[in-house]
């Protein structure tokens, strides 16, 4: 393949990947924007392959490795319960960043790639590696770290080493020291121990940033890594001098970080101080006596033959899903309940909190799966305020996002969360398995309100029960 037609499959793939961006941020439009996508990145993987850049001998390597990561890809794709994508995600960013460290170090060493560059080039491009390396290590590191958190594996408590920030600031003074040092290193083998320096500590670094986020923030980690990843391919772009992989880092990059924005406005949270760590406590245990005032009353139970009369009294009912729908696998339950009340002429709809479940988007893709139509998925915004105009508010498997204590605790580690007002419909009923808190860690006062009805049991096999109540 001549050079300008790489040049114009990659400018074919440029266009399609950001079609794809503007396909994604509608359910809607959603399944086009992940075809443009595929199409996209099969155009750039062909250009790249059979571009002018790779040699003929080089194709069977690349093939080999294809076939490889391929193979490992299609499994853990069909291996993975829809419960895991949080993990699944964190895992593939560590990747990138894994990469674009060995492309830096690969790139140093490689005696061609800075051979015949002025100083001023050589300079630049050292700049490149460092930079790069520094990125990936971080994103490395810090994705290891968001995969054992999601999955349970390491706590969710924030671990806060004392003088935490000085670490930190010293870190980053070292790694200025060593990228001097680099810089001005006469040789290969005299450049590599800076280097290697400096990767530790992004490496520790990205280690402690992670673990210093407490629970109710990994929202907003997950989408700063995948920020974090596509910096991390820019870098490697700029290190192998590609020009796609360097605007689709850059594209990865900043819609990452637009995703972070949103996470961040959505849980009332300042970016700064989220990456400052320390907020949330412990996930999934209940709360400490001191995370917020202690809630008063009792909780009342329901069965589901009860939870079925008040649904079919109801004119209105909202719908707010949450993690445990993630686990039961409720979604297709769910849309039959649905379709049913529909059918009888209930207005039913979806609340979606933004940070619900364990990924950005998490309840979209479980009820898009269960074909539950998108024009009654509504944001948290766009219904809100029709709490008090509703019959029914059912909250499946749905905790923290549902909890008062965010508007009305200010002690509470979520005061200031904007929440599902749940409460403020005639009756709520919330569908969990006990009284346990959710991944914030909070007790939630919800459960004690008058108005409010517990439906105990796994929430597939509960709404099971009240499809059959429904339909008799
Ligand atoms: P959570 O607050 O985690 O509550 C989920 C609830 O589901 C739990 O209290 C659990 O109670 C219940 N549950 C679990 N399995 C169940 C089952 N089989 N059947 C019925 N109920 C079940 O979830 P949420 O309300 O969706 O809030 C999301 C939380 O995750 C927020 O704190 C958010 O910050 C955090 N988070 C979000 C993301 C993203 S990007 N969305 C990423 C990381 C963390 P029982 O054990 O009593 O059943």
């Amino acid at each position: 393949m001549s050079a300008s037609l790489a040049t114009v499959s990659y400018i074919g793939a440029t266009i399609l990947f950001i079609l794809s961006l503007g396909g994604l941020s509608h359910p809607e439009t959603s399944r086009r924007g992940n075809l443009y996508g595929m199409i996209g990145m099969t155009i750039a993987v062909l250009a790249t392959i059979f571009g002018p850049r790779v040699s003929a001998a080089g194709i069977p390597w690349i093939v080999g490795s294809m076939v490889a990561g391929g193979s490992i890809g299609i499994f853990a794709a069909r291996k993975v319960q829809m419960t895991q994508m949080p993990e699944l995600v964190a895992l593939m960013h560590s990747l990138v960043g894994l990469a674009a460290c060995l492309v830096g170090f690969a790139n140093y060493i490689d005696p061609s790639a800075a051979a015949n560059l002025t100083s001023a080039e050589k300079a630049i491009h050292e700049v490149e590696i460092y930079v790069g390396i520094l990125i990936g290590a971080v994103t490395f590191s810090g994705s290891i770290i968001a995969f054992g958190k999601l999955s349970g594996m390491i706590g969710g408590k924030p671990l806060l080493l004392p003088a935490r920030h000085w670490l930190n600031l010293a870190g980053l003074l070292v790694v200025i020291y060593f990228g001097g040092a680099f810089l001005h290193a006469e040789s290969v083998s005299a450049g590599m121990t800076p280097l290697i320096v400096m990767t530790v500590i992004a490496l520790l670094f990205g280690i402690h940033m992670v673990m210093a986020i407490g629970g109710a923030d990994m929202p907003v980690v997950v989408s700063m890594l995948n920020s974090y990843s596509g910096w991390a391919a820019a870098a490697t772009g700029f290190m192998l001098n590609n020009d796609l992989l360097i605007v689709i880092g850059a594209l990865v990059g900043s819609s990452g970080a637009i995703l972070s924005y949103i996470m961040c406005r959505a849980m009332n949270r300042n970016f700064i101080s989220v990456i400052a760590g320390g907020f949330g406590t412990g996930g999934g245990a209940p709360a400490a006596p001191s995370s917020g005032a202690q809630p008063v009353g009792e909780a009342v139970p329901v069965n589901a033959i009860e939870t079925a009369e008040l649904l079919r009294e109801a004119k209105n009912v909202i719908i707010v899903p949450g993690y445990g729908m993630a686990v039961a696998q409720a979604q297709h339950t769910v849309y039959e309940i649905t379709e049913l009340l529909r059918e009888k002429g209930v207005n039913v709809r979806f609340g979606i909190h933004p940070v619900a479940g364990r990924m950005p988007g998490h309840m979209n893709v479980l009820l898009a799966e269960a074909r539950v139509p998108y024009d009654i998925v509504l944001e948290m915004d766009e219904l809100n305020q029709d709490f008090p105009d509703t019959d029914v508010a059912m909250v499946i498997g749905a905790n923290d996002i549902v909890n008062p204590a965010a508007q009305d605790d200010p002690n509470s580690p979520i005061a200031g969360m904007p929440v599902l007002e749940v409460w403020k419909a005639k009756t709520s009923i919330v569908m969990k398995r006990s009284m346990a808190s959710g991944y914030a860690g909070v007790d939630n006062p919800l459960f004690y309100k008058e108005n409010n009805r517990m439906l105990f049991g796994d929430a597939k096999k509960m709404l099971e029960e009240v499809f059959v109540a429904l339909k008799s």
